[in-house]
């Protein structure tokens, strides 16, 4: 098992071009099964998850090439429609297949994924919704499985009872070939599914609305390939700003998706870090120590604040002067990682929903372990600015959503290495 050894203390100071986003490259890889003909997605993040993705694709029949930030998906001769048990297990958000395998072979297979890091995830939502257009599904043995009986399924107006990101994700995939029209009302309206909704129209689609929280699809008869690059990672930018402020250094986000970025920001600048935004670049410079944060930090579907960026700003608020209070509102079990940074020094209580962080003066090393992606990266954040040297195990979790995440780092002149 691999681990990374980081010493803290050192200010973080350089340029990153970011990544292209795993939370928009899984579905659009998924919306790749829909299209006849080769799909060539650019700025395709070289991520273990989109690895796990494109062997779903190739069980499923498709050919799929990942080389240098490009993938190139021919999904011509599909033709199976279950994804295998481990392939499930690989990665939760193999659920999101579910909708663009239906829409493309009327009938798919998958069994309900395993262990969950962030609590409860049903997928409740997603199979309501897909039973409104036309899916007859029934579940035994741990495999579910879904079939439309006329092969094809039909528009029908959806309300959520919340803004989920996979179930809009999903119904989008299987209403773009479907009969008829699709109404999505409280529709999430999460920049990723705007990505997703631009690919598919690239490739032939009719999608009105993505972004508000009422989208209309209108069936088209199919879609064809295309060209198209995949957004920059709006939550990794997060990240390494988190982590030039939590260091105090200075840092350029080149090619930063600033207005998606927008709602970690306008949190961030209350701790005193200077941010700056020109030319499709931000900015990040930290002088004194941050400030606490006053108000209460609460997690809220787009555009309220990420809960994907909750831990790596509270590793950054945990040496901050005064007492920060979050508050996590979408999953419910998403503070994992503050055991980890409780033993490195800060001062965390958690109490249902809320953790409430008591700044301290100084954290330091230990051996920790990943507990999940965000969270890892959040111990990662903590471990640079620590005194000492810390451990950090489990990182297979890191690799499922950062590209090369000790290169940047190293480059950033943060000390750490891959063991
Ligand atoms: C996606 C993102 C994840 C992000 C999350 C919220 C991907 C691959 N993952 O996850 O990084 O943290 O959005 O921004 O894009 N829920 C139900 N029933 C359902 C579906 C969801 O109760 O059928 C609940 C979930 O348990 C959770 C909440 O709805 O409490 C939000 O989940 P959702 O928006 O669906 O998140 P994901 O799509 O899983």
């Amino acid at each position: 098992m691999q681990k990374f050894v980081i010493s803290g203390g050192n200010r973080l100071s350089g340029e990153i071009n970011l990544q292209g986003s795993k939370n928009s490259s899984l579905p659009i890889i998924a919306g790749t099964l829909l299209a006849d003909g080769e799909c060539v997605l650019k700025n395709c993040p070289v991520l273990s998850d989109v690895y796990s993705a494109s062997r779903i694709l190739n069980c499923l029949g498709c050919k799929c090439q990942l080389s240098s930030g490009n993938a190139v998906i021919d999904s011509i001769g599909v033709s199976g429609f279950e994804i295998p048990d481990e392939l499930m297990r690989e990665m939760r958000s193999s659920i999101m297949f579910m909708g663009a395998i239906l829409g493309r072979m009327g009938e798919c297979i998958v069994s309900i994924p395993g262990g969950c890091e962030l609590g409860s995830r049903p997928i409740d939502m997603h199979l309501a919704s897909f039973r409104k257009m036309g899916v007859d599904i029934s579940d035994s043995g741990g495999k579910i499985h879904c079939r439309i009986p006329s092969g094809k399924a039909h528009g029908a107006k959806i309300s959520l009872s919340f803004p989920s990101v996979g179930t809009t994700e999903n119904i989008i995939l299987c209403a773009v070939t479907a009969k008829g029209d699709t109404i999505i009302n409280n529709a999430a309206r999460e920049p990723e599914i705007c990505d997703l909704c631009r690919f598919l129209r690239k490739c032939g689609a009719d999608i009105k609305g993505d972004g508000e929280s009422r989208i209309v699809i209108r069936g088209v008869k199919k879609l064809h390939g295309c060209e198209y690059t995949i957004m920059p990672d709006r939550i990794a930018g997060a990240t390494y700003i988190a982590m030039t402020a939590a260091t105090g250094g200075e840092l350029i986000l080149k090619n930063a998706c600033i207005s998606e970025t927008e709602p970690f920001i306008s949190v961030l600048e209350q701790t005193g870090c200077g941010i700056y935004i020109a030319d499709n670049r931000i900015y990040v410079r930290k002088g004194a120590r941050l400030h606490a944060i006053k108000d209460r930090i609460r997690t809220m579907p787009h555009p309220g604040f990420p809960t994907d960026a909750q831990a790596v700003l509270m590793s950054a608020l945990i040496t901050a002067d005064g007492t920060s209070v979050f508050e996590e509102n979408i999953f419910d079990c998403r503070y994992r990682h503050t055991d980890a940074l409780i033993k490195m020094g800060a001062d965390i209580q958690v109490m249902g929903k809320v953790a409430v962080v008591r700044g301290v003066n100084k954290i330091y090393g230990a051996d920790i372990e990943a507990t999940d992606l965000r969270g890892g990266a959040a111990m990662a954040v903590a471990a640079l600015s620590a005194e000492g040297t810390t451990n950090l195990s489990n990182i297979y979790h890191i690799d499922r959503g950062y590209e090369k995440f000790e290169e940047v780092v190293s480059s950033l002149g943060g000390k750490i290495r891959r063991e």
